[in-house]
């Protein structure tokens, strides 16, 4: 299968757990839509392996984006401060509640730059008995959205600060980082989505487990997971009746989905392991190679090493970031650039950004290889190898 002329690709899902026979269970019991016993079981599973006190299972992470930021009173004329640098996700959850994005630039590892998130409040904001108000739109700051960007945790002892300072809620975009966590400082210990006031995972097919679609929104508040739990239920007030005071969703997960999930979270700290693995071994075969570098592992933090972004500099490399993708194409390496920015989306290109500088440089040059969990040394070694030699020698 692996031969050397084989295709890698960019990321693909692998099942060698106990998938089937979870599956089986809920196809026999008959239990296969939210009420079965798996959704509740991967929810306390979930919670055990990040410590989160809190967690309800929904529909994907979008839709736990959706809700998390409802449940931080986002919605019409309210404004959220999101990352320049994310998949857009987040920023469509604010904006299906009819909410206003205001973009933030990246720091050097691509996660929300906390200093600019205080100085844009400090500066462009002003607190009002209402909350933050923004000065130029005159528009309530509710929240923000630290996105834990490929998996690394963003520094959250400068965002929770700035956030407390300026009153505003913290929803951790945890969607990329199951399994990272803070390893020094003030959250030591705390994994990743665990630390703002409320967090959400991801189990799309691209991510570190899936359950073919899916998401969890965590929380230490159990109020707040109440109500996310109705909401996400159709807000049912008498579910014999069918009562309902408020206008819900239904975003709950499915059973089948559930047993997926569970068997796939027995299997994440062996993920965990050969993820890093890997990236260690992409590291030390291309440390030699001038002109390319991987992406810094953030300090006080042990991420989960989700993807592995190359940065690729054209003046020592000798070809941008572009030509290095088509080449690697060429030899059958799937890979993916930096997404477009997001305040260069056209849905949102009229809305607030603010000193946008460092992302745009990371967009030219960013490079994510092959990074699925099933990839092997020889393949590790066989695309470092391909990187290596498209670099153009000056003469
Ligand atoms: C940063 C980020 N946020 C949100 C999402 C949305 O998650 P889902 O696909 O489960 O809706 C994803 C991934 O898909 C993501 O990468």
């Amino acid at each position: 299968m692996n031969n050397i002329s084989s295709p890698i690709p960019l990321s693909v899902p692998s099942f060698s757990g106990n998938e089937w026979k979870y599956l089986k269970d809920c196809i026999d019991s008959g239990w296969v839509s939210s009420e079965g016993s798996y959704v509740r079981l991967f929810e306390d599973r979930l919670r055990r392996f990040t410590g989160a006190r809190h967690a309800v299972a929904c529909a994907n992470g979008t839709a736990g984006l959706q809700v998390a930021l409802r449940l931080c009173g986002v919605g019409p004329a309210s404004e959220v401060i999101v990352p320049a640098v994310t998949f857009i996700a987040p920023v469509n959850a604010a904006r299906y509640l009819g909410a206003e994005p205001v973009f933030m630039d990246c720091d050097e590892f691509l996660n929300l730059d906390a200093a600019k998130l205080d100085e844009f409040c400090r500066r462009e904001c002003v607190r009002t008995r209402a909350g933050l108000r923004n000065r130029r739109s005159g528009r309530i700051v509710k929240a923000v959205i630290p996105v834990h960007v490929f998996g690394s945790p963003c520094d959250m002892e400068a965002v929770m600060a700035a956030a407390r300072r300026h009153g505003l809620k913290v929803v951790e975009d945890a969607t990329e980082s199951l399994g990272s966590r803070h390893t020094a400082g003030h959250w030591k210990g705390r994994h990743a989505g665990t630390v703002g006031h409320l967090g959400v995972f991801s189990f799309n097919g691209n991510k570190i487990i899936t359950a073919g679609g899916g998401g969890m929104i965590v929380t230490g508040d159990a109020r707040l997971a109440e109500r996310a739990l109705y909401l996400a239920n159709q807000a049912k007030d008498d579910p014999i009746r069918y009562v309902h005071d408020e206008v819900g969703y239904n975003f709950r997960l499915s059973n089948l989905q559930a047993a997926v999930g569970t068997a796939q979270l027995e299997m994440l700290p062996a993920i965990l392991r050969r993820k890093k693995r890997n990236f260690d071994l992409y590291r030390a075969l291309l440390q030699e190679v001038e002109g390319v570098r991987f992406l810094g592992v953030p300090p006080g933090t042990a991420p989960n090493h989700w993807f592995y972004s190359l940065i690729v500099e054209k003046n020592r490399f000798g070809r941008d970031r572009d030509e290095v993708m088509a080449g690697l194409a060429r030899r059958g390496i799937q890979t993916r650039p930096l997404w477009r920015l997001n305040h260069r989306q056209r849905p949102y290109r009229r809305c607030q950004a603010y000193r946008i500088e460092k992302a745009p440089w990371f967009e030219a040059r960013l490079l994510n290889l092959p990074c699925s969990r099933e990839l092997t040394e020889a393949q590790v070694q066989r695309v470092a190898a391909a990187v290596a030699a498209l670099r153009r020698r000056r003469g």
